[in-house]
């Protein structure tokens, strides 16, 4: 009979065995979402979902990096979530300051670069001294962008760029001609992940089917994929599974399939 943990392992194989290792998607990004239900079911405290969620940022992290993602861009705290309890939201700030502490090692011995994109002034001293202190300590690693997206909005990361454009016109750096979507890609906070800064594939946990104001720009033709599980209980073979789903869809950015199977726009 088999254990659990076999047969954990053995549904984390097969949904690995799974995914086409030549058609990776570049950069994914997930809403992680679930984690006050979570906690609520097993009569927990909010915060310790959080917590939880942490602990498979960790689990989600290594899995991505191994398989081959480039960008791993994750929604670990919104503009709008201030209006949270004090308490939860004095614990969310501290989640940095806990991960980065404990696995700076890690993600180093992984070749993982930190990269935050956000609001960053408005964060506590010690969340933003964190942030840094990792994205400093991981500046030479060539491998995965963990990119957390830390007081994030994108309504408010469109107006910033609209506005640096402007004053670049203003300044007679960029001609108004000179505006076209690459250009504008580049002022927004996902330029620094050129050349991927769209995500391919869009994942929310949680079985909510919203945007919730996350890269409005950058998803145009992002494959989106609403799974139900809670993010405490995502585990690798979730990912993996979620990546053959993005494989199994038919992408044509507007285009049209050839009888090749390549794209070919309109
Ligand atoms: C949404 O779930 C989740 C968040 C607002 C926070 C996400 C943060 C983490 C998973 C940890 C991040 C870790 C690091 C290292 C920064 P929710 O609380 O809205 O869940 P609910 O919809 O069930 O209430």
């Amino acid at each position: 009979m088999f254990s659990n943990k076999k047969k954990k392992d053995s549904q984390e194989r097969s949904e690995k065995s799974a995914v086409d290792l030549q058609r990776i998607p570049e950069h994914i990004a997930i809403i992680m979402d679930g984690n006050g239900r979570w906690a609520q079911q097993r009569h927990l405290p909010r915060v310790a979902g959080h917590k939880q969620g942490m602990e498979v940022v960790e689990t989600i992290t290594k899995a991505a990096s191994k398989i081959g993602i480039k960008v791993l861009t994750l929604y670990a705290f919104s503009t709008e979530n201030w209006k949270r309890p004090l308490d939860e939201v004095n614990f969310l700030m501290d989640l940095p300051v806990k991960f980065f502490d404990r696995f700076v090692p890690e993600l180093i011995k992984h070749n993982v670069r930190v990269n935050v994109m956000g609001d960053e002034e408005q964060l506590p001293k010690k969340t933003q001294e964190a942030v840094n202190n990792a994205i400093e300590q991981t500046k030479d690693c060539d491998g995965m962008i963990l990119n957390f997206a830390l007081n994030y909005g994108s309504r408010t990361e469109i107006i910033a760029a609209v506005k640096n454009i402007a004053t670049d016109v203003k300044n007679d750096k960029v001609t108004t001609e000179q505006i076209d979507e690459d250009l504008f890609a580049k002022y927004l906070l996902t330029g620094q992940l050129t050349p991927y800064n769209d995500p391919d594939l869009l994942i929310r946990t949680s079985g909510e089917q919203r945007i919730s104001n996350f890269l409005l720009w950058q998803i145009a033709y992002s494959e989106l994929v609403f799974t139900d599980t809670f993010w405490p209980d995502y585990l690798p073979e979730n990912l993996y599974h979620d990546i053959v789903v993005f494989q199994q869809r038919d992408r044509r950015f507007g285009g049209i399939k050839t009888q090749k199977g390549e794209n070919e726009s309109k």
